[in-house]
Protein backbone atom coordinates (compact mmCIF):
# COMPACT_ATOMS: atom_id res chain seq x y z
CA UNK A 1 0.00 0.00 0.00
CA UNK A 2 1.26 3.05 -0.71
CA UNK A 3 0.06 7.29 -1.33
CA UNK A 4 -0.36 8.11 -4.65
CA UNK A 5 0.43 11.66 -5.62
CA UNK A 6 -1.27 12.47 -9.15
CA UNK A 7 -0.16 15.61 -11.44
CA UNK A 8 -0.27 16.27 -15.28
CA UNK A 9 3.31 16.73 -15.18
CA UNK A 10 6.25 17.56 -12.75
CA UNK A 11 4.46 20.49 -10.65
CA UNK A 12 2.99 18.08 -8.25
CA UNK A 13 6.94 17.18 -7.25
CA UNK A 14 6.65 20.33 -5.56
CA UNK A 15 3.74 18.93 -3.46
CA UNK A 16 4.99 15.41 -3.37
CA UNK A 17 8.35 16.48 -2.05
CA UNK A 18 7.14 18.37 0.80
CA UNK A 19 4.78 14.70 1.44
CA UNK A 20 8.09 12.73 1.27
CA UNK A 21 9.45 15.54 3.82
CA UNK A 22 6.90 15.10 5.88
CA UNK A 23 6.19 11.33 6.10
CA UNK A 24 9.86 9.76 5.66
CA UNK A 25 8.48 6.40 5.94
CA UNK A 26 5.46 6.25 4.07
CA UNK A 27 6.01 4.50 0.28
CA UNK A 28 5.44 6.98 -2.33
CA UNK A 29 4.04 6.26 -6.31
CA UNK A 30 3.87 9.29 -8.59
CA UNK A 31 2.20 9.65 -11.64
CA UNK A 32 2.88 12.68 -14.16
CA UNK A 33 0.08 12.22 -17.38
CA UNK A 34 2.96 13.92 -19.41
CA UNK A 35 0.67 12.71 -22.48
CA UNK A 36 -1.72 14.99 -21.93
CA UNK A 37 -0.08 17.90 -20.25
CA UNK A 38 -0.94 20.78 -19.59
CA UNK A 39 -4.63 20.31 -18.48
CA UNK A 40 -4.81 24.27 -17.79
CA UNK A 41 -6.49 24.86 -21.07
CA UNK A 42 -8.51 21.85 -21.89
CA UNK A 43 -12.62 21.60 -21.60
CA UNK A 44 -13.52 20.68 -17.94
CA UNK A 45 -14.94 16.76 -18.69
CA UNK A 46 -11.61 15.66 -20.39
CA UNK A 47 -9.80 16.95 -17.15
CA UNK A 48 -12.48 15.09 -15.03
CA UNK A 49 -11.96 12.00 -17.24
CA UNK A 50 -7.76 12.22 -17.31
CA UNK A 51 -7.90 13.05 -13.56
CA UNK A 52 -10.04 9.85 -13.14
CA UNK A 53 -7.64 7.44 -15.21
CA UNK A 54 -4.77 8.82 -13.29
CA UNK A 55 -6.65 7.44 -10.25
CA UNK A 56 -7.10 4.27 -11.19
CA UNK A 57 -3.45 3.59 -12.48
CA UNK A 58 -2.39 4.35 -9.15
CA UNK A 59 -4.73 2.60 -7.38
CA UNK A 60 -3.59 -0.02 -9.75
CA UNK A 61 -0.32 0.92 -8.71
CA UNK A 62 -1.19 -0.24 -5.41
CA UNK A 63 -2.20 3.45 -3.85
CA UNK A 64 -4.61 3.88 -1.58
CA UNK A 65 -5.03 7.51 -1.17
CA UNK A 66 -4.35 9.75 -3.83
CA UNK A 67 -3.71 13.43 -3.65
CA UNK A 68 -4.45 15.10 -6.77
CA UNK A 69 -1.53 17.46 -6.52
CA UNK A 70 -2.71 19.36 -9.35
CA UNK A 71 -4.75 22.65 -8.90
CA UNK A 72 -6.78 22.01 -12.86
CA UNK A 73 -7.89 18.70 -11.43
CA UNK A 74 -8.65 19.69 -8.01
CA UNK A 75 -10.80 22.43 -8.66
CA UNK A 76 -12.54 21.14 -11.62
CA UNK A 77 -12.75 17.06 -11.21
CA UNK A 78 -12.35 16.33 -7.58
CA UNK A 79 -15.74 16.80 -5.99
CA UNK A 80 -17.51 15.19 -9.40
CA UNK A 81 -15.31 12.01 -9.07
CA UNK A 82 -15.91 11.75 -5.16
CA UNK A 83 -19.57 12.00 -5.66
CA UNK A 84 -20.18 10.44 -8.56
CA UNK A 85 -17.77 7.78 -9.15
CA UNK A 86 -15.71 6.65 -6.48
CA UNK A 87 -18.33 5.34 -4.09
CA UNK A 88 -19.24 2.90 -7.06
CA UNK A 89 -15.59 2.09 -7.61
CA UNK A 90 -14.64 1.15 -3.85
CA UNK A 91 -17.97 -1.17 -4.13
CA UNK A 92 -16.37 -2.77 -7.27
CA UNK A 93 -12.94 -3.14 -5.92
CA UNK A 94 -14.45 -4.05 -2.42
CA UNK A 95 -10.99 -1.62 -1.10
CA UNK A 96 -10.59 1.28 0.85
CA UNK A 97 -9.90 4.10 -1.38
CA UNK A 98 -9.86 7.73 -0.99
CA UNK A 99 -8.91 11.04 -3.22
CA UNK A 100 -7.90 14.28 -1.68
CA UNK A 101 -7.00 17.77 -3.39
CA UNK A 102 -5.19 20.90 -2.48
CA UNK A 103 -7.39 23.85 -2.72
CA UNK A 104 -9.01 23.24 0.61
CA UNK A 105 -5.58 23.09 2.18
CA UNK A 106 -4.39 26.14 0.40
CA UNK A 107 -7.71 27.48 1.25
CA UNK A 108 -7.20 27.28 4.63
CA UNK A 109 -3.53 28.59 4.86
CA UNK A 110 -4.86 31.88 3.14
CA UNK A 111 -7.48 32.40 5.30
CA UNK A 112 -5.86 31.27 8.41
CA UNK A 113 -9.63 29.19 9.43
CA UNK A 114 -10.56 25.79 8.93
CA UNK A 115 -12.40 24.68 6.67
CA UNK A 116 -15.51 24.30 8.02
CA UNK A 117 -15.73 27.75 9.00
CA UNK A 118 -18.38 30.10 7.19
CA UNK A 119 -18.52 34.09 7.67
CA UNK A 120 -21.10 35.60 9.70
CA UNK A 121 -22.20 38.34 7.64
CA UNK A 122 -24.44 39.75 9.44
CA UNK A 123 -23.67 43.37 10.46
CA UNK A 124 -19.53 42.93 9.69
CA UNK A 125 -18.52 46.46 8.94
CA UNK A 126 -15.14 45.66 6.60
CA UNK A 127 -12.76 48.34 7.29
CA UNK A 128 -9.57 47.02 5.59
CA UNK A 129 -9.53 44.49 2.78
CA UNK A 130 -6.67 42.69 1.83
CA UNK A 131 -5.89 41.43 -1.80
CA UNK A 132 -4.59 37.81 -2.45
CA UNK A 133 -3.16 37.39 -6.44
CA UNK A 134 -3.53 34.19 -7.23
CA UNK A 135 -1.71 33.14 -10.41
CA UNK A 136 -2.79 29.53 -11.69
CA UNK A 137 -4.20 27.82 -15.52
CA UNK A 138 -6.85 29.30 -16.81
CA UNK A 139 -9.08 26.36 -15.74
CA UNK A 140 -8.45 27.23 -12.73
CA UNK A 141 -8.85 30.82 -13.08
CA UNK A 142 -12.17 30.28 -14.65
CA UNK A 143 -13.49 27.72 -12.09
CA UNK A 144 -13.29 30.68 -9.39
CA UNK A 145 -12.93 28.61 -7.10
CA UNK A 146 -10.66 30.40 -4.69
CA UNK A 147 -13.08 33.38 -5.01
CA UNK A 148 -16.47 31.90 -4.41
CA UNK A 149 -14.44 29.61 -1.58
CA UNK A 150 -12.66 32.73 0.34
CA UNK A 151 -15.32 35.31 -0.20
CA UNK A 152 -17.77 32.60 1.74
CA UNK A 153 -14.95 32.64 4.82
CA UNK A 154 -13.40 36.10 5.12
CA UNK A 155 -14.47 38.96 3.93
CA UNK A 156 -11.57 40.97 4.74
CA UNK A 157 -10.13 39.21 2.00
CA UNK A 158 -10.63 40.05 -1.80
CA UNK A 159 -9.22 37.36 -4.82
CA UNK A 160 -8.00 38.17 -7.68
CA UNK A 161 -7.33 35.12 -10.22
CA UNK A 162 -4.67 35.96 -12.62
CA UNK A 163 -4.45 33.16 -15.65
CA UNK A 164 -1.23 32.09 -16.74
CA UNK A 165 -1.84 30.08 -19.91
CA UNK A 166 1.58 29.54 -21.26
CA UNK A 167 3.74 29.30 -17.94
CA UNK A 168 2.99 25.18 -17.05
CA UNK A 169 3.67 24.18 -20.71
CA UNK A 170 6.83 25.95 -20.71
CA UNK A 171 8.32 24.77 -17.66
CA UNK A 172 6.98 21.01 -18.83
CA UNK A 173 9.54 22.16 -22.06
CA UNK A 174 12.12 23.44 -20.17
CA UNK A 175 12.44 27.26 -21.02
CA UNK A 176 15.08 29.48 -20.59
CA UNK A 177 14.81 31.46 -17.15
CA UNK A 178 14.65 34.32 -19.45
CA UNK A 179 11.83 33.15 -20.96
CA UNK A 180 10.10 32.23 -17.77
CA UNK A 181 10.83 35.57 -16.23
CA UNK A 182 9.73 37.85 -18.86
CA UNK A 183 6.10 35.58 -18.87
CA UNK A 184 6.13 36.33 -15.19
CA UNK A 185 6.77 39.26 -15.00
CA UNK A 186 4.29 40.04 -17.65
CA UNK A 187 1.61 38.31 -15.55
CA UNK A 188 2.09 40.10 -12.55
CA UNK A 189 2.00 43.58 -14.21
CA UNK A 190 -1.55 42.53 -15.88
CA UNK A 191 -2.34 41.92 -11.84
CA UNK A 192 -1.28 44.60 -10.80
CA UNK A 193 -3.03 47.00 -13.30
CA UNK A 194 -6.55 44.91 -12.98
CA UNK A 195 -6.22 45.48 -9.20
CA UNK A 196 -4.84 49.18 -9.56
CA UNK A 197 -1.99 48.09 -7.23
CA UNK A 198 0.33 44.94 -6.34
CA UNK A 199 -1.24 42.19 -4.09
CA UNK A 200 -0.49 41.94 -0.34
CA UNK A 201 0.02 38.29 -0.86
CA UNK A 202 -0.13 35.79 -3.60
CA UNK A 203 -0.79 32.01 -3.89
CA UNK A 204 1.20 30.05 -6.70
CA UNK A 205 -2.20 28.36 -7.58
CA UNK A 206 -0.75 26.15 -10.35
CA UNK A 207 2.00 23.22 -8.52
CA UNK A 208 4.54 24.07 -11.97
CA UNK A 209 4.53 27.20 -10.48
CA UNK A 210 6.66 26.13 -7.33
CA UNK A 211 9.64 25.35 -9.33
CA UNK A 212 10.14 29.05 -10.42
CA UNK A 213 8.75 30.34 -7.47
CA UNK A 214 12.07 32.93 -7.03
CA UNK A 215 10.85 34.36 -10.15
CA UNK A 216 7.52 35.07 -8.83
CA UNK A 217 9.46 36.44 -6.03
CA UNK A 218 11.57 38.71 -8.05
CA UNK A 219 8.73 39.76 -9.80
CA UNK A 220 6.40 41.03 -6.42
CA UNK A 221 7.28 43.74 -4.24
CA UNK A 222 9.69 42.60 -2.09
CA UNK A 223 8.68 40.32 0.93
CA UNK A 224 5.06 39.68 -0.48
CA UNK A 225 4.36 36.55 1.31
CA UNK A 226 3.30 33.41 -1.10
CA UNK A 227 1.41 31.12 1.01
CA UNK A 228 2.80 27.98 0.64
CA UNK A 229 0.55 25.10 -1.11
CA UNK A 230 3.02 22.08 -0.93
CA UNK A 231 3.56 22.51 2.86
CA UNK A 232 0.01 23.79 3.63
CA UNK A 233 -0.96 19.79 2.35
CA UNK A 234 1.46 18.22 3.97
CA UNK A 235 -0.07 19.95 7.20
CA UNK A 236 -3.52 19.05 6.05
CA UNK A 237 -2.54 15.28 5.21
CA UNK A 238 -0.65 14.98 8.69
CA UNK A 239 -4.40 15.80 9.74
CA UNK A 240 -6.03 13.70 7.90
CA UNK A 241 -4.11 10.43 9.12
CA UNK A 242 -4.96 11.66 12.90
CA UNK A 243 -8.38 10.87 11.70
CA UNK A 244 -8.03 8.28 9.58
CA UNK A 245 -4.56 6.46 10.75
CA UNK A 246 -6.25 3.62 8.47
CA UNK A 247 -4.28 5.37 5.34
CA UNK A 248 -0.79 5.61 6.47
CA UNK A 249 1.01 3.77 4.02
CA UNK A 250 4.05 1.48 3.81
CA UNK A 251 7.36 1.62 6.01
CA UNK A 252 10.09 1.45 3.14
CA UNK A 253 10.33 4.86 2.40
CA UNK A 254 9.82 3.38 -1.00
CA UNK A 255 9.57 6.21 -4.15
CA UNK A 256 8.24 5.35 -7.81
CA UNK A 257 7.91 8.01 -10.43
CA UNK A 258 5.84 7.05 -13.25
CA UNK A 259 4.81 9.13 -16.68
CA UNK A 260 2.47 8.72 -19.34
CA UNK A 261 4.39 10.24 -21.49
CA UNK A 262 8.27 9.55 -22.36
CA UNK A 263 10.14 7.44 -19.49
CA UNK A 264 13.43 8.76 -18.64
CA UNK A 265 15.03 11.32 -16.96
CA UNK A 266 13.23 14.94 -16.45
CA UNK A 267 14.36 18.39 -17.83
CA UNK A 268 16.84 20.57 -16.70
CA UNK A 269 13.98 23.18 -14.34
CA UNK A 270 12.87 19.77 -12.76
CA UNK A 271 16.69 18.33 -12.02
CA UNK A 272 17.45 21.95 -10.01
CA UNK A 273 13.99 21.95 -8.31
CA UNK A 274 14.92 18.49 -6.99
CA UNK A 275 18.47 18.53 -6.43
CA UNK A 276 19.28 15.68 -8.70
CA UNK A 277 18.12 14.28 -12.04
CA UNK A 278 15.17 12.09 -11.60
CA UNK A 279 14.51 9.39 -13.53
CA UNK A 280 10.57 8.22 -14.53
CA UNK A 281 9.20 4.70 -15.25
CA UNK A 282 6.44 4.46 -17.97
CA UNK A 283 3.21 3.84 -16.42
N1 LIG B 1 0.25 21.63 -12.11
C1 LIG B 1 -1.13 21.65 -12.43
C2 LIG B 1 -1.91 22.65 -11.59
O1 LIG B 1 -1.59 22.76 -10.44
C3 LIG B 1 -1.53 21.56 -13.86
C4 LIG B 1 -0.92 22.47 -14.85
C5 LIG B 1 -1.41 22.13 -16.22
O2 LIG B 1 -1.32 20.95 -16.59
O3 LIG B 1 -1.89 23.03 -16.92
O4 LIG B 1 -2.83 23.28 -12.02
Amino acid sequence: MSIGVFDSGVGGLTVHRALVERFPQADFVYLADQANAPYGGRPGEEIVELTKAGCIRLFDAGASLVVLACNTASAIALRRLQQTWLPGYRRETGRSLNVLGIIVPTIEAATGLPWEHEADRRDEQVQKVDILGVFSTPGTANSRVFEIEIDKRKQDLAVFSEPCPNLARLIEQDASRDVLRTEVEGHVKVLKSRVGRHPDRAVLGCTHYEIIADLFRDALPDGTPLIHQPGATADALARYFERHPEYIAGAGGERRFLTTGTPGEQNGLVATFWGAPLRFEAA
